[in-house]
């Protein structure tokens, strides 16, 4: 059998990590990016050790852990400081790893490197626009410029806005809900936190949740933010207006600040423009295919299953696709493709389904209490 060749769509996390995976299994692949250079949004994402242990094995933890944050519990207090309740994000004891807060910038510059060291191609600048013709043992597809390409594989890693999604759901347009995650960074010191306080940590106040958690290797930052939701009828173009706006998102984490205690006062006191960040929450209905009937095209990371993020498992959630599709792939010899690809999506949307779960606790906690149902939290992420 001829070594596979996989072409992947997207150079975000998933793509990048995809490309790490497949090349420790000894398979080629080549990345295509829409975007003439590196994706370069603000801001950190937060691993568990779920997703740390894959990225363990594919030798990238030992090169961004000294990079990030590392911690092990989130706190949710209320306005005086009482102890609601411990979340655990990761456990050194318990899971072999900690959490880790870092950069996306940081992270993919790493990635990056990684890549470059093992000579995997990425093409900036190549936008996919549709598959053209998909046989039993290959796919051609079309980008933007015309060109046209085949591989033995296509993978869409393409994010939650997914083009290569549209070869197996044409209709299916993710829908925005109406919410959002408003982040900014500070300096840690302008919060004047009281020693011993623990951070990260989830304010709780009849008006809803708000979030300090630290960032860089020292903890010298913090992320602080609160989740905006908007009024019917509020449409994308009207977002689009909204986060443009620095001064009114400011605003918003300003808003009701007299009612949390002093540190998220001095929190929201300065922010400057450059350091928000504005997160859309979309919502993709579930869906039951990842594949193609001939499995020549999947879709895997946020291009299969947007997760909100509540519960932080999104980028987490697309390792594990990644991992497993790759270690599937590298038995592909051995196992039937039309199996393995079956086996990997009836196990990855079982987990993606348990992850929904907690997210959706997650979420009624952070909601002013109102919103709040009798929704309780019983079991955790392993
Ligand atoms: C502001 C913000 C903060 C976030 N914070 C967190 C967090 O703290 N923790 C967490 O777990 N998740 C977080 N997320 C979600 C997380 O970013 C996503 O789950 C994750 O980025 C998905 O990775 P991906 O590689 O699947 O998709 P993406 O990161 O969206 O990457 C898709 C890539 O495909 C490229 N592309 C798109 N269309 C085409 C095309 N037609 N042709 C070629 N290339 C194309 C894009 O340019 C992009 O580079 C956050 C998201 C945002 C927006
Ligand atoms: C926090 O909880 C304690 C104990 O239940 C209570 O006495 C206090 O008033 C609460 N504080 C706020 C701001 O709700």
């Amino acid at each position: 059998m001829a070594p596979l060749n996989i072409a992947i769509i997207g150079s975000g996390l998933s793509g990048l990590s995809l490309a790490l995976a497949l090349h420790q299994q000894n398979i080629l692949c080549t990345i295509y990016e829409s975007r003439p250079a590196p994706l370069n949004i603000g801001g950190a994402v937060m691993l568990s050790p779920n997703a740390l242990k894959i990225l363990d094995a594919l030798g990238i933890y030992e090169r961004v852990r000294s990079k990030g944050y590392n911690f092990e519990t989130l706190e949710y207090k209320n306005g005086s400081g009482k102890l609601l309740e411990v979340y655990e994000f990761g456990s050194k004891e318990k899971y072999g790893y900690e959490a880790l807060r870092i950069y996306r910038t940081v992270f993919i510059d790493e990635l990056l490197a990684m890549l470059k060291e093992k000579d995997i191609t990425i093409v900036f600048g190549k936008k996919f626009t549709k598959v053209v013709a998909e046989t039993e043992k290959d796919v051609t597809w079309e980008f933007q410029d015309g060109s046209t390409q085949t591989a033995d594989i296509l993978v869409g890693a393409d994010g939650i806005h997914s083009r290569v999604r549209r070869y197996l759901y044409p209709d299916l347009v993710p829908a925005f809900i109406g919410m959002a995650g408003v982040t900014a960074a500070v300096p840690t010191k302008q919060l004047k936190i009281p020693t011993g306080y623990h951070i990260p940590v989830t304010i709780m106040t009849p008006n809803g949740g708000f979030v300090i958690a630290p960032q860089e290797v020292d903890g010298s930052e913090v992320l602080i933010g609160k989740q905006k939701r908007m009024g019917e009828g509020f449409d994308r173009a009207g977002w689009d207006r909204y986060m443009a706006d620095k001064d009114a998102l400011v605003e918003f984490l300003q808003e009701g600040a007299s009612g949390f205690p002093e540190m998220v006062q001095n929190a929201v006191s300065h922010i400057p423009h450059d350091k928000i960040n504005v997160w859309p929450f979309y919502a993709v209905p579930t869906l039951e295919n990842w594949a193609s009937e001939k499995r020549r095209v999947i879709i895997l990371g946020d291009a299969a299953h947007a997760i909100p993020p509540s519960a932080g498992q999104g980028i987490n959630q697309a390792f594990e696709d990644v991992y497993m599709f790759a270690l599937l792939l590298g038995q592909a010899e051995k196992v039937e493709m039309q199996d393995a690809l079956s086996f990997w999506q009836d196990y990855r949307q079982k987990r993606i389904t348990k992850v929904m779960w907690l997210n959706k606790q997650t979420d009624l906690r952070r909601m002013p209490k109102e919103a709040q149902s009798r929704g309780r939290l019983s079991k955790r992420l392993s």
